[in-house]
């Protein structure tokens, strides 16, 4: 039965003349979102995930950019719409990447990356470096969007930006209106500075007003890690649609359940055992796509680093319950027990044979609830300190 009244006010939205639904992303993430994992969140979402992205393409380094040097390129047919981000801060070699990506591939769109906060790529003015040099920003936008429309008008460009580089100099709401002059045709905003790494929680107070005023679909970023959060940030925020990263390695179905939801189908819960399948499927993924055992084995325990901490033993939550629902550290240690037994295997067998005594093991006691993490940040991200931010500058 429709449940109307859960419905967000948004539902879709439309890249030029493409419907889009669920109006999600799967945000791209540089070695993680590759097509081995693209294609566990797509088969885990019955296949409805709004939007993909390519992890973002490098276009300074080659004096002449070669589509063939760049894996990122690998995409299949069953991805589309899919969208290719690239890289850089130079707008003659961008606008040049554009055109051969654009031509050989004929992605959905073309995403300039205005975000990345690393020092090898902010520092050197590339990434959420062109925070810092709108007028540069402009001149990439206004040079790609000239070439696209001179060899492949049909294809739209997108930008992905943060909210500034610091909080003295936010200044996404120029960024808005630069991109909309240059034709840009949707904005996705990741409500962080990028001094602030991934640190603290994404400013949806911005992105909103960023849609207030866009023209354009303006699609928020940060932090969304269940339906509730996803529905709750469209109709508070006036978003066209929300684009999740880390919250798909904790939960690889919510692109399904998002659309489950906005189809009003009943939430499909996820029990511990399914939960503990994702690995060898993922592990067949990677094998599938020319991946080694060990870097397969790499990306299982990447995946596992976030997805365990879903985990909670089904009389920790009774209790939990009696203590009106506070987490407390016994909850976290069956997460972090089943959790270190996968990242201390040392193949991919013995890391697969783990998940099979697992699941036949403690996950029958265990439940599957990743909503419950409310804080997205893992060591890895938080490790760019306050003194690295101005490395490389
Ligand atoms: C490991 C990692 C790699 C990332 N690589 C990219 C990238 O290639 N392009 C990009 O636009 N954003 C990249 N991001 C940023 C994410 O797309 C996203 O904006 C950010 O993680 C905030 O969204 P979330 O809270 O849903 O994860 C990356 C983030 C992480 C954690």
């Amino acid at each position: 039965m429709l449940k109307i009244d859960n419905l967000p006010k948004k539902v879709r939205f439309n890249l030029r003349n493409k419907e889009i639904f669920p109006n999600t992303i799967l945000s791209p993430m540089d070695g993680v979102t590759d097509a081995p994992f693209r294609r566990l969140c797509r088969v885990l979402s019955g296949d409805r995930m709004g939007l993909l992205v390519s992890e973002f393409v490098p276009t300074d380094g080659d004096a002449v950019f070669n589509p063939d040097g760049h894996k990122q390129l690998k995409f299949f047919p069953e991805e589309r719409p899919f969208g290719i981000q690239i890289f850089g801060r130079f707008p003659d070699r961008m606008a040049y990447a554009a055109g051969k990506i654009a031509e050989t591939f004929h992605p959905e769109f073309i995403e300039v990356n205005a975000g990345c906060p690393a020092p090898k790529v902010a520092g050197k003015g590339s990434g959420s470096g062109l925070l810092r040099d709108l007028p540069r920003l402009q001149e990439i936008l206004h040079e790609v969007k000239n070439t696209l429309d001179a060899k492949t008008p049909e294809i739209p460009l997108t930008l992905k930006c943060r909210i500034g580089w610091d909080d003295e100099s936010i200044n996404v709401m120029e960024t808005l209106k630069i991109a909309e002059g240059e034709g840009v045709e949707m904005l996705t905003v990741h409500g962080r500075t990028r001094l602030q790494g991934y640190n603290g929680l994404s400013n949806w107070d911005w992105i909103g007003k960023v849609a207030a005023a866009a023209k354009i679909p303006v699609i928020g970023n940060g932090d969304v890690n269940s339906v509730e959060c996803a529905r709750e940030r469209i109709n508070t925020y006036g978003v066209s649609g929300v684009s999740i990263g880390r919250g798909a390695m904790h939960n690889p179905w919510i692109f399904g359940q998002i659309a489950d939801a906005w189809e009003g189908r009943e939430k499909h819960v996820i029990t511990a055992q399914e939960a503990l399948d994702v690995f060898p499927l993922y592990y067949k993924f990677k094998i599938e796509d020319g991946a080694t055992e060990m870097n397969a084995m790499g990306r299982m325990k990447q995946l596992a680093a976030r997805l365990c901490k879903g985990f909670v033993l089904q009389e920790e939550i009774a209790q939990s319950r009696s203590r009106n629902g506070v987490r407390d550290d016994s909850e976290v240690s069956v997460a972090m027990s089943v959790r270190q037994a996968l990242l201390t295997s040392q193949s991919a067998a013995e890391m697969l044979d783990r998940v099979q005594e697992l699941k036949e093991g403690i996950a029958r006691e265990m439940v599957f609830e990743p909503e419950r993490l409310v804080n997205l940040n893992g060591a890895k991200e938080t490790e760019l300190k306050f003194g690295d931010q101005f490395k490389g500058r």
